[in-house]
């Protein structure tokens, strides 16, 4: 059917005709897709972390959308004749987590006992994968732990592991590990729960304590505390070159003192207090700095570190007098990830299983301090403070600004520009860096299109065709000029399907299912096809609009990036591509499309996918190839 709608005559009239030259363009960033993570709508804790129980550690709540200090043991639930409280008697676990849940069993009990945990909307059970359950428990037991899922669909247990204890509470805390378990059965489904089960005869009338709670599915690449596999798979296949981390307002915090604190996001998860997140949840920290760090690695991706540099996002603002500290805590979290062992926190990241130093080219000084009431502090005094530290230890790191234009106008520094708004904005921004000046480099580090055609109202979650195609007509206009336009990021990269309200994200998770966005695709597509230049076109019997379009190549190859936004379909929209010196009689043709502008992708159990890829072989002659479309939106990929 493809061919039949894609088609090459030799004799056919085209609308437009566009002429790729063979040089004249400007090298093109490397860097050009990106990532923004952040722990955002749970895309860190109940995301990408791998840890599956909710509230572990009892770090704290969320109460109307907002997270709290207030303690609770909201998600588990007690089995059998026992009361699930928290409690604060000594000793506590950690300095850092000085709450735990506290189970009294009642006098006389038999049979079992124990609590379960919902997890975060429910629990991927998968017979092909292998799990380990922990806790650290304080009190007097002697005898068998059963650690199992439960399916609530079935009424059926998934799969167990049992563990001996025997301790005392003498003994304090405790950590025991189950072994290592594969579940019998795969879950029809994720509403599962997962439980931990005593026998009540041996602890009737007494109290037991527990404290960070854990279960691990194996994890990418079979990390310690590492993360989800699909979800990280998922980031892998998007061929992104870059990731900025850890945020994003979450980083900046909602008020004092809730900044994002490096120092008490690394080592043992006992030492971790976690911290109210930004996007109305307790964050656990688990997923902390060196495994941020690990996980580019992992995935091959250069590092943004965005740094807190004292504006809160409820205005509150750190005076010039009181600011040294924070500029300290930077250079201490730049000297624990770039220096060597001789140094004091070099030391401390080799002996937190990290030798080598990273690497970090790329440092963004804030985020988005033009909002809040932040601009004034930023140039008078806060970018400075930063600048002027870094630049003195690290001349060769580049230093962002989040403010246009950047404080300082010299080689070595950038600026960080975020892109949000209706998809007409999209489309109207095609050529809005033509003439940007080349003074320093640009990033888009967040951009999407957040509704449909004009209307400002919200945010559409379900990212339509329409929307991505007003992406991809933006990202031609990033492309064509990335001499300039470096780097470009989607926020927010992942987001819970479960969690409302729905909003713009890349990709969406259940526990057991993945949603890619059409607007995932726009970017994989566009990522998996960039090269090295960008190339002069010459388009006559037309311009840009309803067709956009952008060339770039390497040495072996020319791609032509084309978008139909709202044209038409067959010959009278077609375009008769010319390639500059090419004898090529076949190209490959890259198709991203869906059935009309407001199509969706869907959860697979919800209808799947309504966007397809196709790859075809397109025939020509000496370079000539003549393009139609299928569909009035429509992302067509021409590689010859
Ligand atoms: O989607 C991402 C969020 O939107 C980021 O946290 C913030 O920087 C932006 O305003």
């Amino acid at each position: 059917m493809i061919l039949a709608s894609i088609f090459w005559f030799a004799a056919s009239v085209a609308a437009l005709t566009l002429d790729v030259a063979s040089s004249g363009g400007n090298r093109s960033s490397s860097l050009l897709y990106g990532l923004l993570y952040e722990d955002i709508y749970h895309s860190g804790d109940g995301g990408l972390y791998g840890e599956m129980l909710r509230n572990r550690a009892f770090q704290g709540s969320s109460s109307n959308g907002a997270a709290s200090l207030a303690r609770n043991t909201d998600y588990w639930y007690p089995v059998g004749n026992v009361s699930l409280t928290i409690d604060t008697s000594s000793p506590s676990l950690s300095s850092s987590l000085p709450y735990q849940m506290r189970m009294d069993v009642a006098v006389g009990t038999t049979g079992t006992v124990g609590f379960y945990n919902e997890g975060f909307w429910g629990f991927n059970v998968d017979a092909a994968k292998r799990y380990i359950a922990s806790f650290y428990m304080r009190g007097n037991y002697n005898g068998t732990v059963d650690c199992y899922f439960h399916s609530n669909t079935t009424d059926q247990v998934l799969g167990s592991s049992s563990m001996s204890i025997d301790q005392t509470s003498s003994e304090g805390w405790v950590q025991t590990f189950s072994t290592t378990f594969q579940p019998s059965t795969t879950g029809s489904d994720a509403n599962n729960t997962f439980y931990f089960t005593f026998d009540g005869s041996k602890l009737a009338g007494q109290s037991v304590y527990f404290n960070i709670l854990s279960l691990f599915k194996q994890t990418f690449d079979d990390r310690y505390n590492g993360v989800r596999e699909d979800l990280a798979e998922a980031v892998e296949n998007m061929n992104a070159k870059y990731i900025r981390l850890p945020g994003g307002n979450n980083m900046e915090g909602n008020g004092s003192p809730f900044e994002w604190k490096w120092n008490e996001t690394i080592g043992s998860l006992v030492d971790r207090p976690g911290r109210p997140g930004t996007w109305g949840d307790i964050k656990t920290d688990g997923f902390g700095l060196l495994e941020m760090m690990k996980m580019s690695q992992d995935l091959g991706l250069e590092v943004i570190l965005g740094i807190w540099t004292g504006l809160y996002l409820n205005g509150e603002i750190i005076s010039e007098a009181n600011l040294q500290p924070y500029v300290d805590s930077v250079m201490n979290e730049l000297e624990f990830l770039l220096g060597d062992k001789s140094t004091t926190y070099g030391a401390q990241r080799a002996a937190l299983g990290f030798p080598s130093p990273f690497r970090i080219n790329w440092i963004e000084i804030g985020n988005e301090d033009y909002l809040n009431g932040g601009t004034s502090s930023y140039y008078s005094y806060r970018f400075m403070a930063f600048y002027n530290a870094i630049h003195a230890v690290y001349p060769s790191i580049n230093l962002m600004s989040t403010i246009n234009p950047n404080p300082v106008k010299s080689d070595g520094s950038s600026l960080d520009l975020h892109v949000y708004g209706n998809e007409d904005y999209f489309v109207s921004l095609f050529n809005t860096f033509d003439q940007a000046s080349r003074k320093y480099p640009v990033f888009v580090n967040e951009y999407a299109a957040t509704n449909t055609g004009s209307n400002n109202v919200g945010q559409v979650g379900a990212q339509t065709l329409g929307m991505s195609c007003a992406e991809a007509v933006f990202l031609l206009g990033c492309e064509r000029n990335s001499d300039v336009i470096v780097g470009s990021a989607y926020g927010a990269l992942i987001k819970s399907y479960n969690e409302a309200p729905d909003t713009v994200a890349v990709i969406k998770h259940t526990a057991n299912e993945i949603l890619y966005s059409i607007s995932y695709y726009v970017q994989k597509l566009f990522a998996e096809n960039m090269a090295t230049e960008t190339l002069p076109v010459t388009a006559t019997n037309g311009s840009f609009g309803p067709v956009y379009w952008s060339a770039t190549a390497n040495s072996s190859s020319t791609i032509l990036k084309l978008v139909n936004y709202d044209g038409m379909t067959g010959s009278s929209n077609a375009v008769q591509v010319n390639i500059e010196g090419s004898s090529k009689t076949t190209a490959t043709l890259i198709i991203l499309t869906a059935p009309n502008s407001t199509s969706v992708n869907n959860l697979p159990s919800l209808g799947g996918e309504s966007s397809t890829i196709t790859t075809t072989t397109l025939s020509g002659s000496s370079g000539s190839f003549f393009v139609s479309f299928s569909k009035p939106y429509e992302i067509v990929i021409l590689v010859v």
